[in-house]
């Protein structure tokens, strides 16, 4: 089936209580590995791509792959969304390349580093939603900046100032009717990588309150969870036997990530589990078979350790079983429903 629009994923996960992983991809074998999780668990599922992965893919690699991905797989409802836009322009030309979704992050400036002014969060946000959804585009938007509470990823702050810069409802509320994002990125003490917690977060640093808060202002507001990678211990040890040197470290539990599906968490972003377990599954094959030199004889390994990933994470977000449940909608059937929503 063609690439569908996000909006009509999350609206489904709402309808049905669930939430849709999205899963990062760079390469073929990435986007190999989610089409077979996905078909397996008959599952709907969003790929996403960074700046950094439609760079190294020279982007028309990776539209030809989704568009293969499509063509392969025609009973499996796909979106294509751009993670992490840094200006209005970044999702403007995600959109020609075919993406179907994109995040305009105007929680940071168009740096990627340096938290931004609430008002130009706005302004971009805004522009971006009336840019795609005239074409039938999702719009993602982010409130508040991610980074560790610990650890400082994401904007680099830490303690106090990484609190102050969690996502605040009341403002939630405010910025989803000012900017008509379709899904709201929400801070809530997680950060990109591997490294986010030293230990097995508490409800101090990993706010699960503040989702639950949102949706009782916002019971519609499709939200989002960046940075949800469990990072589980035996992906880690598993590049630790072979060579690695991975520090201990705690990820996002997934009975977390259910407890905010409950709370109108629809979409959970996972990129770190699968390059663990990708990263496994290499230096296995290159520490018990050193003779080995064919691409395909690590690669294939490599991908089926992603599959595992996204399996596993696609039976606990729920989103399993749903595939057969979404009818396509284009682009330019959603373009006419936002005219009729006034957005
Ligand atoms: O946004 C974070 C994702 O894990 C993508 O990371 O920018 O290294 O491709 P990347
Ligand atoms: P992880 O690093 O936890 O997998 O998060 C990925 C992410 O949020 C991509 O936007
Ligand atoms: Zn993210």
């Amino acid at each position: 089936m063609p690439l569908l629009p996000m909006r009509v994923l999350l609206d489904h996960a709402a309808e049905h209580g669930y939430g849709v992983g999205a899963f990062n991809v760079n390469n073929m074998e990435q986007i190999q590995a989610i089409m077979a999780a996905a078909q397996k668990t008959e599952s709907p599922v969003i790929i996403q791509a960074s700046r950094g992965a439609r760079s190294y893919s020279q982007d028309n690699y990776l539209r030809h792959l989704m568009l293969a991905a499509a063509e392969l797989y025609p009973a499996i409802p796909v979106a294509m969304h751009q993670d992490h836009g840094t200006s209005p322009e970044v999702c403007f030309s995600a959109i020609e390349q075919g993406f179907t979704s994109c995040m305009m992050d105007g929680s940071l400036l168009e740096d990627g580093k340096s938290p931004a002014p609430y008002s130009y969060n706005v302004e971009t946000t805004r522009k971006v939603v009336e840019y795609a959804h005239r074409r039938g585009v999702t719009v993602e938007g982010e409130l508040g900046t991610l980074g560790g509470i610990e650890d400082g990823h994401g904007a680099g702050l830490t303690g106090d100032e990484a609190l102050a810069h969690l996502t605040d409802p009341a403002q939630a509320e405010q910025f989803v009717a000012e900017t008509g994002v379709d899904a709201l990125a929400v801070a809530i003490g997680t950060s990109h990588g591997a490294y986010k917690f030293k230990q097995r977060p508490t409800g101090e640093v990993l706010k699960i309150g503040i989702i639950k808060e949102i949706h009782r202002r916002l019971p519609n507001c499709h939200m989002v969870m960046h940075g949800s990678s469990s990072v589980p211990k035996e992906l880690i040890d598993i590049i630790n036997r072979y060579g690695g040197q991975i520090p201990e470290t705690y990820g996002v539990p997934v009975e977390e990530i259910q407890e905010g599906i409950r709370n109108g968490v629809r979409k959970i972003n996972v990129d770190t589990d699968n390059r663990l377990a990708i990263t496994g599954a290499i230096r296995k094959v290159f520490a018990e078979k050193p003779a080995e030199f064919d691409p395909r004889s690590y690669l294939k390994p490599a991908r089926e350790a992603m599959q595992r990933v996204c399996e596993e994470r696609m039976i606990a977000f729920g989103q399993a079983g749903h595939a057969g449940g979404i009818k396509v909608v284009s682009l330019d059937d959603m373009a006419r429903r936002y005219v009729t929503m006034g957005r």
